[in-house]
């Protein structure tokens, strides 16, 4: 395959802008066949030669990934016949064939919603054997008893269907009549956040996906906004979530 510049190589890669990529250059995180690269205009055939990122190998597909912010109204599926999807509102710029919400979150939820076109990652950091988790703020109607919400929440809630949930996280965020929590969850069930405070005598009146993995949703984004992931973005959903 004919050599193209490193930086051109990465871009094309669907998941960084020229700019951040000559950044990740400059930062010393990007080496090819084992040497750090500082020239982002050295030529590289992108088969031949084994380009990595921060330690990682460099996809070498064409996929997008699109973190929206999602505002409640607009339903997480690819076409619906009566609502507005998350696909409808994606930038002109960014809709090409085949994407789809890796996940879902309610119509009323707003917040990180990662659409793709990319399935085996779909499949990969929605499979709970992969725990990639879910970090959720949720405002209540009421106040849960936090010591006993810790514990069912962490030895894994039972839903009134009888399902079981694995572990998860709770913290209080804001300690009024109406209480905010962070949850963290490790899979993704129907209404799974909601369902899990009903168990507890509370209803979620407002909940927003504020993380998927290591990623955090970008604060500068509006609801209703989206923007391409960069390649070290896409690495950090995977990634063990450091709290
Ligand atoms: N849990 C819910 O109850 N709703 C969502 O949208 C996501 C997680």
């Amino acid at each position: 395959m004919a050599k193209e510049r490193l930086d051109k190589i990465i871009a094309s890669a669907g998941l960084s802008t020229r700019s951040e990529v000559k950044l990740l250059i400059k930062k010393g995180l990007v080496s090819v066949n084992g040497r750090v690269v500082s020239d982002p205009a050295l030529k590289f055939d992108c088969e031949a030669d084994e380009i990595m990122i921060d330690s990682r190998p460099l996809r070498k597909g064409k996929f997008v990934y699109i973190m929206l912010n999602k505002p409640k109204g607009v339903v997480s599926a690819t076409n619906d016949s009566k609502d507005v999807t998350v696909i409808d509102i994606l930038p002109e710029d960014f809709k090409k064939k085949n994407l789809f919400p890796a996940g879902r979150l309610d119509k009323d939820t707003t917040g990180f919603c990662l659409i793709t076109d990319d399935g085996e990652f779909a499949h990969n950091i929605l499979s709970p054997a992969h725990h990639v988790s879910k970090t959720y703020i949720a405002q209540l109607d009421k106040p849960v008893d936090f010591s006993v919400a810790v514990q069912a929440f962490k030895e894994g809630v039972v839903l009134g269907d009888g399902t079981v949930l694995l572990s998860a996280d709770l913290e209080l965020v804001e300690n009024t009549l109406t209480p905010t929590y962070k949850v963290v969850i490790n899979e993704g069930k129907y209404h799974q956040v909601r369902r899990m405070f009903a168990t507890l005598g509370s209803t979620v009146k407002e909940l927003k996906r504020i993380k998927i993995g290591g990623l955090v949703l970008d604060s500068s984004l509006k609801e209703g906004e989206a923007r391409l992931l960069t390649e070290e973005e896409l690495f950090k959903i995977t990634e063990s979530d450091v709290k």
